[in-house]
C-alpha cells in the first residue's frame, strides 16, 4: 500500500500528488514514491501545501543539494538564499525585476554549467484568473523526431545565453551587465541522457543562440523547428495555479514557460527552490559561430 496518491493530469506529463503533508519530515518510502512518480510524470503538483520558506527548503532538500542562486543574486529572498522570488510585488518601492520572468520556453539555469536538475515552485498569491505555467515533455520531443534528424542532433551542442532571457533588456542595465559577467554563454549537448531514467531527451529552449560550429543562418530554422515541435500542444501540460500549490518539475526532460495571461495590476507571488544539477556544458567565447560571409567568400576560391 503506497503512502501517496498520484493522479495523472496530462497525457504527455503532469500528475497531482495527494495524501501527504509536506510540512512533516518525509520517510524513505514516501520519498521513493515521490521520486518514482516524478520520473514517470516529470511534473508533480502538490495541492494545499501552506509551507513556510524554511519548510519549502527542508522539503526540497530531500531530493538533493539546493541552488543558492549565485547566478541570480538580486532575486533571492533576503532571508533565505535558497529561495528565488518570482514575483510582481514591488521590492524596495520599485517594480520587481522578476515580474516577467520565464516568458519564453526554457529549463532553469541552462545558461550555467550547472543547470538545475529540478525546481520547486510554490504559489503564495495569485490573481483570480490566469498566471498559468506550461510544461513540455522533452523525452517525447526527442522520440517523435525522425531517425535522420535524431542522428544529426546526437553529438551536436547548442549555445545557451542569459542575454536571451525574454525581457532582460528592460531590467537595470548595471545588474544585467553583472548577470552577463556571472553567466557567459555555455554550450550544452542537444541530446542528453537522463542520469536517473536512462532515457534520452532534448536540451532545448528559446535561450539558445545557435549550434556550435554552425552559422546563425543555419541554426535558426532548425532551432525554430525543434522548439516548435517540442512545445506542440500534444506534448504540453498547462497548469492553472491555486494558492499553496507546490509544483516540482524535472528540468532535465522538460521545458516550461510562465504566461502573462493575467491582470498585471494583481499580485502574483511565487517562491522557487532549485536542485543543483550535475556539472555539464562548457563556457564558450561569444561570437564563436562561423561567419557566413567568410564561408560565401570561399566560393570564389573553390570555383
Ligand atoms: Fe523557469
Amino acid at each position: 500500500m503506497g503512502q501517496i496518491t498520484a493522479r495523472q493530469l496530462g497525457f504527455a506529463l503532469g500528475a497531482e500528488v495527494t495524501g501527504i503533508d509536506l510540512r512533516k519530515p518525509l520517510n524513505d518510502l514516501a520519498r521513493r514514491e515521490i521520486l518514482d512518480a516524478w520520473h514517470r510524470h516529470l511534473v508533480l503538483v502538490f495541492p494545499g501545501q501552506d509551507l513556510s520558506a524554511a519548510e519549502q527548503i527542508a522539503f526540497s532538500r530531500n531530493f538533493g543539494e539546493l541552488e543558492e542562486n549565485e547566478a541570480l543574486p538580486y532575486y533571492r529572498d533576503p532571508g533565505h538564499k535558497e529561495i528565488l522570488l518570482v514575483t510582481n510585488r514591488r521590492i524596495g518601492g520599485k517594480p520587481s525585476e522578476t515580474r516577467n520572468t520565464g516568458r519564453n520556453w526554457h529549463a532553469d539555469l541552462t545558461y550555467t554549467t550547472r543547470p538545475a536538475k529540478g525546481s520547486l515552485l510554490l504559489c503564495r498569491e495569485k490573481p483570480a484568473v490566469g498566471g498559468d505555467t506550461m510544461w513540455a515533455n522533452l523525452y517525447l520531443a526527442y522520440e517523435t523526431l525522425s531517425e535522420p534528424l535524431r542522428r544529426f542532433l546526437d553529438g551536436l551542442e547548442a549555445i545557451h545565453d542569459i542575454s536571451l532571457v525574454k525581457g532582460i533588456e528592460k531590467r537595470d542595465p548595471e545588474k544585467v551587465a553583472e548577470l552577463r559577467r556571472l553567466n557567459p554563454p555555455v554550450a550544452h549537448a542537444v541530446v542528453k541522457t537522463h542520469p536517473e531514467t536512462g532515457r534520452k531527451s532534448l536540451c532545448l529552449g528559446q535561450r539558445i543562440r545557435g549550434f556550435v560550429g554552425m552559422t546563425e543562418e543555419e541554426s535558426s530554422p532548425i532551432l525554430g523547428f525543434l522548439n516548435q515541435h517540442a512545445t506542440s500542444p500534444e506534448l504540453v501540460y498547462r497548469h492553472r495555479w491555486s494558492v499553496n500549490d507546490l509544483v516540482m518539475w524535472d528540468n532535465r526532460c522538460t521545458l516550461h514557460v510562465a504566461l502573462a495571461d493575467f491582470d498585471q495590476g494583481k499580485t502574483r507571488h511565487m517562491t522557487r527552490t532549485s536542485l543543483v544539477g550535475e556539472p555539464s556544458g562548457r563556457i564558450v567565447a561569444e561570437g564563436a559561430a562561423p561567419d557566413r560571409e567568410a564561408l560565401m567568400q570561399s566560393i570564389a576560391s573553390v570555383s
